[in-house]
């Protein structure tokens, strides 16, 4: 223990207020489990922070039937398919034809906003804000999260069971032994360059398009503003770009005969999205556990980020709560082998629909011919279409 270090007991301790770190805070507080969630942003911050905007079926579930609250519903727009786009040509994707699903387009810092909201009402206590955390003797029976809170104060939350929900940049997988874990994890050579715009929507639905200039993404956020993302160079200096010079670029990339033109607007948001795939193996160490991007990264094509930690989510909290029910740790041994399961999928998914709709800068033609040909199979088989509409609109929950 520290000098001068307030402690607090609970029974879980969860590193990472973000949506996987407060969804488990609230499962847990229904099932009657006291837990303490510290994080080191604000909620401003996590509040403004864009990210993906797709929502799987047993996502909107969560949200919903566990009480968090129904916002999703009325201020999501629900969304029965895609358009892949290439060669200029649009095919749409009917889920609910094809896989009898669909997915809802619902921003993450809402799902967020949700959560948050959903623990201030319900008195659970999430400390935003906090420094310097780490965390101690995950092997024992008392894991501890040791930070700072934003008044300067040293605190220890001991706890029996610690979770590293603190997404891709947070510190809990890091302090995992290297001897036991394993990073599993490649990089691509492209980022996304990503605009807020107002404007109409350009599209009802989203379109992944593939074209000779790289991938394009055009998603919206409401009647009024829209979200778009295009190819870039890792090393792209985004604030270089002019309006006209981003708006070119993205009509390029989904140019064709049947002359579909973007609807431009004012963009208010830039940036570059650099992304890779990893995943940590196994996502536990000793009474640790972690869970979301804490454990592991997609990159965004597919929009399974966020999805893929609610998943984890579930299947942790099944676990967390059996053990405060039977005493039996089966289930919490049995966490990391169940969630990565799913988590293969979600990286074998995203890892696909991301190569088969970028083009590489030093592709030669076979490979570009090639990856139409692949889009081409897939388009014109049920199988094919049904193949991509169940990965993504979820797989179903354990
Ligand atoms: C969005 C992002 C994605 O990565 C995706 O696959 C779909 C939608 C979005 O931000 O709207």
């Amino acid at each position: 223990m520290s000098a001068n270090a307030q402690i607090i007991k609970t029974q879980v301790g969860i590193v990472g207020g973000g949506p996987a770190g407060l969804m488990l805070s609230h499962l847990l507080a229904k099932s009657g489990i006291e837990n303490i969630v510290v994080e080191k942003r604000d909620h401003e911050t996590i509040r403004t922070t864009h990210r993906a905007g797709i929502l799987e079926a047993g996502s909107v579930k969560m949200l919903t039937d566990t009480g968090v609250n129904g916002r999703v519903l009325t201020e999501g727009m629900e969304h029965e398919g895609i358009d892949l786009r290439f060669n200029g040509e649009s095919h749409r994707l009917n889920f609910p034809d094809l896989v009898g699903a669909t997915v809802t387009l619902y921003p993450q810092n809402e799902v967020f906003v949700d959560l948050a909201a959903a623990r201030k009402r319900d008195g659970g206590d999430v400390r935003y804000s906090v420094t310097d955390t780490e965390v101690l003797d995950m092997t024992t029976d008392t894991p501890k999260i040791r930070f700072t809170d934003s008044e300067g104060q040293l605190f220890e939350i001991h706890c029996e069971i610690l979770v590293g929900a603190d997404g891709s940049q947070g510190i809990c997988k890091w302090a995992i032994p290297q001897e036991y874990r394993t990073d599993n994890f490649i990089e691509y050579p492209f980022a996304w360059f990503g605009i807020l715009t107002e404007a109409p929507k350009s599209s009802d639905e989203l379109i992944y398009a593939n074209s000779p200039h790289g991938f394009a993404l055009i998603s919206q956020r409401s009647e009024t503003v829209q979200r778009m993302y295009f190819q870039a160079d890792p090393n792209e200096d985004a604030s270089k770009w002019t309006e006209d010079q981003i708006w070119d670029e993205l009509q390029k990339r989904v140019d064709g005969p049947d002359g579909f033109q973007l609807k431009r607007g004012p963009i208010f948001e830039q940036m570059i999205l650099k992304f890779r795939s990893y995943v940590c193996e196994p996502m536990r160490y000793g009474n640790m556990f972690l869970a979301g991007d804490a454990g592991h990264t997609v990159p965004p094509t597919g929009a399974k980020g966020l999805n893929l930690a609610l998943a984890d989510v579930k299947v942790l909290f099944e676990a967390i709560d059996s053990y405060y029910s039977t005493k039996s740790k089966e289930l919490l041994d049995g966490y990391s082998d169940r969630a990565l399961k799913r988590v293969w999928k979600a990286q074998n998914f995203s890892y696909w629909m991301t190569n088969m709709l970028h083009t590489r800068k030093d592709a030669n033609p076979f490979e570009v011919k090639r990856a139409l040909g692949e889009l081409q199979t897939v388009v014109s088989s049920r199988y094919g279409q049904q193949y991509l509409a169940e990965s993504y609109t979820g797989w179903p929950h354990s």
